[in-house]
């Protein structure tokens, strides 16, 4: 038969050629399709003398079968190469630091809190909550304020509102976070050692005042504790939330809540504009505090002759000006994102006894 070196010659180039499966798909299409060259060369057979035939016959499917080889491993050839190709340019470091992706920070109020509850938690004081809108009994009256009391006035209530013609005393936002320990004296009763941290609202506002702040508020109350345990709690507070021993100087106050009160501050000094805590001979106000008045123990149900203890009272925000060096009161509730990155903290600093 003729041409057939040819046509085997023409097909393996084109098919070593066939730079992948498309093209070599095309090239048996060309050869062994049903109209391929190979395929219609077999229906000549047909029109052949049986002589012819004979020699022809086996000639054809040699080709026939060794193109067909041929198309198998370059097929073949050609998905190894691709896989080759794929696994050098997919490949992946996985010990490479992922990329950072831009994510929120923990506000400075909120990890002091957490940093305050973490310290106190280990003295054994849970956190007790109360409500942002509370009942002007709860905020004053069973804390010993009356209703002409000039403390009142001092803390620049805000008041909700009231229809024309309801005569009861409105709601207030509360002005302390005194409130829950009436609270949680009345939900627990006695003996109670709690924390309640949050926000507080007084209408003020200026370089030292916002109109919404925080404190944290402390209460112990068993069958003796005295003053001595306060004083021993707040200096192993200042101590673990400053991470350096912190003195701590009580002064003679008043409160109508607390009786006898004392004002506390902290050592300090001033050098060059820089206040440090826990060093030198100055002293800054902190914290109010004092035991717990009989009136008020008896306002929350408890029986006063049968159970004392000490309460406190003291301002968040200052507290973490404080201890990171922030400088402006205000810019805590601006919502500015520069100084929320600044001063933020990682989701992953988490408060421990140790951190800071
Ligand atoms: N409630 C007081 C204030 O907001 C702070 C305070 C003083 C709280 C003495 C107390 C305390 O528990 O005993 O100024």
């Amino acid at each position: 038969m003729d041409g057939l070196s040819e046509l085997r010659a023409k097909y393996l180039g084109d098919i070593g050629a066939a730079a992948d499966g498309d093209a070599l798909e095309t090239v048996r299409l060309a050869a062994l399709g049903k109209k391929g060259e190979i395929s219609l060369k077999m229906r000549e057979l047909g029109k052949m003398s049986p002589e012819e035939r004979q020699t022809a016959g086996p000639a054809l499917n040699a080709l026939k079968d060794e193109i067909d080889a041929a198309l198998r491993a370059r097929k073949a050839a050609l998905e190894d190469a691709a896989l080759d190709a794929r696994l050098a340019a997919e490949w992946l470091d996985v010990t490479l630091p992922p990329r950072p992706r831009p994510r929120g920070t923990v506000h400075p109020v909120s990890q002091v809190m957490e940093e305050m509850a973490a310290i106190f938690a280990d003295m054994g004081f849970a956190v007790a909550e109360g409500p942002q809108v509370e009942t002007d009994w709860h905020n004053f009256d069973a804390l010993n304020i009356a209703p002409e009391h000039p403390a009142r006035q001092e803390h620049d209530t805000f008041f909700m509102h009231r229809d024309a013609g309801d005569n009861r005393p409105p709601h207030v936002l509360r002005t302390h976070t005194s409130p829950v320990q009436i609270r949680a004296m009345q939900a627990q009763g006695a003996p109670i050692r709690v924390i309640a941290p949050g926000r507080v609202y007084r209408m003020d506002m200026d370089q030292t005042h916002t109109p919404m702040f925080h404190q944290i508020e402390g209460l112990a109350i068993d069958r003796d504790i005295t003053m001595a345990n306060l004083k021993w709690v707040l200096e192993e507070f200042f101590t673990a939330y400053f991470g350096r021993p912190v003195r701590t100087r009580f002064r003679a106050s008043h409160f109508p809540f607390t009786e006898p009160s004392a004002e506390v501050d902290i050592q300090c000094s001033w050098q060059g504009g820089v206040l440090r805590v826990g060093e030198g001979d100055d002293w800054l106000e902190v914290l109010g505090s004092g035991m717990v008045h009989p009136h008020v123990l008896r306002s929350a149900g408890i029986d006063p002759d049968q159970w004392q203890g000490f309460a406190f009272g003291m301002g968040i925000d200052r507290m973490a000006m404080l201890k990171y060096g922030i400088p402006d009161l205000r810019a805590f509730f601006e919502s500015d994102l520069r100084w929320l990155r600044h001063y933020g903290f990682g989701a992953l600093d988490a408060p421990s006894l140790h951190a800071g």
